[in-house]
């Protein structure tokens, strides 16, 4: 029977190759901050302010890649590659900003952030009160980049019109500030982005007409800005567009003809700008579509007839508008209207009797020219 020892004796090839990997890993696991990225990150620091929550307290030692709050690090060379401070998210150091937790953090963004090359996330997310411009060098001098997200302050300026350089750029969130001028025409270039969020800005001008190139797109919400001129045709033929938000704009024109066609777009609001023309079939009979508001807009002619029982909508606002005809017949063979809302149009007509109609009350049809019938009362 072996002894408890030489059960456990090693043979000397493993603890020599233990011995090598108790050399190498240290070093592989861990190369210590860039000298010029930390000095960068301290001009960052240097321009803004946190007074309350002490975000910045852990930025202290020369190895920015150990233990500096939001600073992440390529571990094998130290370049910073990830900047990423959240004025409302939930760990320790924003525990004391309450729940849901929200600080503040006021000052500009230091074009010393181009200076972090590698940089492959800039996130400096709803501190609501960090202004000035969105540096312009970002967009030529940080090509790693593939997030920027810097929603919820009160930037000003332009958004950087050669942003479409930035080739690897996934998401785009300036949402929330008071951005003006245009949306660049170079953005179109960005063949990576996924989500693109620059609502409740000042945008002016149009929306870029080749816009559908944006061929991996599938959220883009222009929301409350200034926007002018016609949505355009290309964004028919976005194959992942899921999401689409342009009301509260000031766009003309009609609704692009087999908009939703495909059947990824899952939700559509264009409420309240100065759409014309009718109301594209197409988006109607896509059975994808769950969330259709077109309220507030100048369109005319009937309500396509063309919703199956594979319809499913959430919501289906197409109030404030100047639609003729009658409500669709077809629309009571839909498997599901939770929120209907058709008043305040020019319709005419009984309207139908049928499920999706049951739990909908006057409101859903007021102001109208001559509904009758559900709950409007008997058509006499
Ligand atoms: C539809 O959009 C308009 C404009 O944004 C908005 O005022 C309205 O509340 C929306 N309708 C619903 C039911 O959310």
């Amino acid at each position: 029977m072996a002894s408890p020892a030489a059960r456990t004796a090693v043979p000397p090839a493993l603890l020599a190759l233990a011995a090598l990997v108790l050399v190498l890993v240290p070093a592989a696991a861990a190369a210590a901050c860039s000298a010029a990225d930390r000095d960068a990150l301290l001009s960052i620091r240097a321009a803004l302010t946190e007074a309350r929550l002490g975000v910045f307290s852990s930025w202290a030692g020369t190895d920015c890649c150990a233990g500096w709050y939001g600073v992440g690090c390529d571990p094998t060379d130290g370049r910073v590659a990830d900047l990423s401070l959240r004025g409302e998210a939930e760990d320790a150091v924003m525990a004391p900003a309450g729940r849901p937790a929200s600080g503040v953090m006021s000052g500009y963004i230091s074009d010393a952030v181009c200076r972090l090359g590698r940089l492959s996330s800039l996130v400096l997310a709803d501190w609501k009160q960090i202004s000035g411009p969105v540096p312009s060098c970002v967009a030529t001098d940080l090509p790693y980049l593939r997030i920027l997200e810097l929603p919820g302050n009160r930037l000003t300026g332009g958004i950087p019109p050669s942003v479409g350089g930035l080739s690897r750029l996934t998401v785009l969130n300036l949402a929330d500030n008071l951005l003006s001028g245009p949306i660049p025409g170079s953005i179109t270039t960005l063949a990576s982005l996924k989500h693109l969020d620059l609502a409740n800005n000042q945008l002016t001008g149009r929306v870029p007409a080749d816009f559908g190139k944006l061929a991996m797109l599938s959220r883009a919400l222009l929301r409350r800005n200034r926007l002018s001129g016609p949505i355009p045709a290309s964004v028919s033929s976005m194959p992942r567009l899921a999401d689409l938000d342009m009301s509260e704009n000031q766009l003309t024109g009609s609704i692009p003809d087999g908009l939703g066609s495909g059947h990824v777009l899952t939700s559509l609001y264009l409420g309240a700008n100065r759409l014309s023309g009718s109301i594209p079939a197409s988006l109607l009979r896509n059975s994808g579509l769950g969330i259709l508001n077109l309220s507030r807009n100048d369109l005319d002619g009937a309500v396509p007839d063309v919703f199956t029982p594979r319809s499913y909508f959430m919501l289906l606002d197409l109030s404030r508008n100047r639609l003729s005809g009658g409500v669709p017949r077809s629309l009571a063979s839909a498997a599901y209207v939770g929120h209907l809302d058709l008043s305040h149009n020019r319709l005419c007509g009984a309207i139908p009797a049928g499920p999706p109609f049951d739990h909908l009350d006057a409101d859903s049809f007021c102001g109208n020219t001559c509904l009758c019938g559900g709950p409007l009362g008997k058509c006499t």
